[in-house]
């Protein structure tokens, strides 16, 4: 049949908005700050919580629910062919203090997108799957895309994840056991998957910025993801007493991050280009009191562009103040970590095609964009030929407590989804 085209004159009808709505309040409740803020941090109890009910949703929408060593968890409908299958989905990991549609809207949406094609009538011929991916956020490990990054088979990843403690020095093969993952035996490695895997993938997500909404425009088609890195900087000097220690005698450590953040603002700055950022997002001094000189700074370093040359061009720049900071204050440099240093991602042209008439057919306004923050997609471009699939949110807050889509703005996302999903199960 032609499938994807008999239909979806109801698909318009056929997503629940008030059933997404609760169960996006539903999740929000999981959570270890109070709402309207949302934090859920990799393998806590919270997070555990929240994996069961994204479960539940999926086997409630007839999917068939596997969870990888990692903790991915894919929901599959099975398609009347043996053959590549679409892959769908984003996270429910949230940072301190977020809000609730980041990542939850790409994973309940598109198990929403699922039970609206159930609805229409739409039978699958390559298989489709909702998976929830863990960790997208870097929160507790340092970096994120933990478990895309696992699937693509990104380079090191295993061995950096067997090495990688959390703050309060839980390896992150304990943290996972207690999660009830990576159970005896059992080895990261099979969590990658081949190329083989996936035919397409599509991942719908608010857009993290104001474009769409100040402009009117209800879908964002996405044709590029902007290279990340960070990096992880500490300073060690001889601290000593804030009064006793005389100006020229003193090495303080605070003193070279406050210098260091400050130069990374002109390197980024100096770039020419306004699409590189950078942030100097944590800052901390040892031992922190106010009589006492810093003796340890820790820095951790977000430093993005679209261009990926440009980008590694201030990530040395960076390097070489720090050297030159260090120098100068006598300031030991202790380490000058690159965290990670990801390449950009191009959208494939037919996951683009698809979205972009998925969008025309519904009578939705689309526009091409790209994406400054990143998403699982980066990676699963490594295996799949990948887009997403963007939705206004209000003022483009995102990553903080009054974060807010519209049910009628994520309808027409989950729509345009659908229908895009529908597409690429009958190409
Ligand atoms: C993802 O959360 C990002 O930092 O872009
Ligand atoms: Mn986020
Ligand atoms: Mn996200
Ligand atoms: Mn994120």
């Amino acid at each position: 049949s032609s499938g994807a085209s008999c239909e979806f004159a109801q698909l318009a009808g056929a997503v629940d908005a008030d059933g997404l709505r609760t169960q996006i309040d539903e999740l929000a409740t999981f959570s270890d700050t109070p709402a309207p803020s949302v934090t859920r941090i990799l393998y806590t109890e919270n997070d555990i919580s929240a994996r069961t009910y994204i479960k539940d949703s999926m086997k409630s929408a007839g999917l068939t629910v596997r969870e990888d060593a990692i903790g991915n968890i894919f929901g599959r409908w099975q398609g009347t062919e043996e053959t590549s299958v679409v892959g769908t989905g984003s996270h429910v990991d949230a940072i301190p203090y977020a809000g609730k549609y980041d990542g939850v809207v790409g994973v309940l949406g598109a198990i929403e997108a699922i039970r609206a094609l159930r609805k229409v009538g739409f039978t699958p011929r390559r298989s489709l799957e909702v998976i929830m991916f863990t960790s997208e956020e870097p929160t507790r490990f340092g970096f994120g895309c933990l478990g895309s990054r696992a699937m693509a088979g990104s380079r090191n990843i295993y061995e950096i994840l067997e090495g990688a403690m959390d703050k309060d020095n839980i390896s992150f093969t304990e943290a996972a056991r207690t999660a009830g993952y990576l159970k005896e035996g059992e080895d990261l490695k099979s969590v990658a998957v081949t190329n083989e895997t996936y035919s397409g993938f599509v991942e719908l997500h608010i857009e993290q910025g104001p474009t769409l909404e100040n402009e009117g425009i209800a879908i964002g088609i996405i044709t590029a993801i902007a290279a990340p890195a960070s990096l992880k900087v500490d300073f060690k000097g001889d601290g000593g007493h804030a009064g006793a220690v005389l100006m020229p005698f003193r090495n303080d450590a605070g003193l070279a991050a406050a210098e260091l953040a400050v130069a990374v603002e002109q390197h980024v700055l100096a770039s020419g280009s306004i699409d590189t950022v950078g942030t100097t997002g944590v800052m901390q001094i040892h031992p922190g009191a106010v009589n006492s000189i810093p003796r340890e700074a820790h820095l951790e370093i977000d430093v993005r562009d679209i261009d990926e040359d440009r980008r590694d061009m201030v990530v040395e720049k960076i390097h070489q103040s720090a050297k030159d900071i260090s120098n100068r204050r006598n300031v030991e440099l202790q380490s000058f970590d690159v965290v990670n240093q990801d390449p950009p991602a191009q959208s494939g042209a037919t996951i683009v095609e698809a979205a972009t008439s998925a969008s025309d057919e519904l009578g939705f306004k689309s526009k091409h964009m790209i994406s400054r923050a990143y998403h699982d997609s980066l990676f699963m471009s490594r295996i799949t030929p990948t887009g997403m699939i963007f939705i206004p949110c209000h003022k483009g807050y995102s990553h903080r407590p009054d974060e807010y889509s519209s049910m009628e703005d994520i309808v027409r996302g989950v729509q345009v989804l659908a229908l895009t999903l529908a597409k690429l199960s009958h190409k």
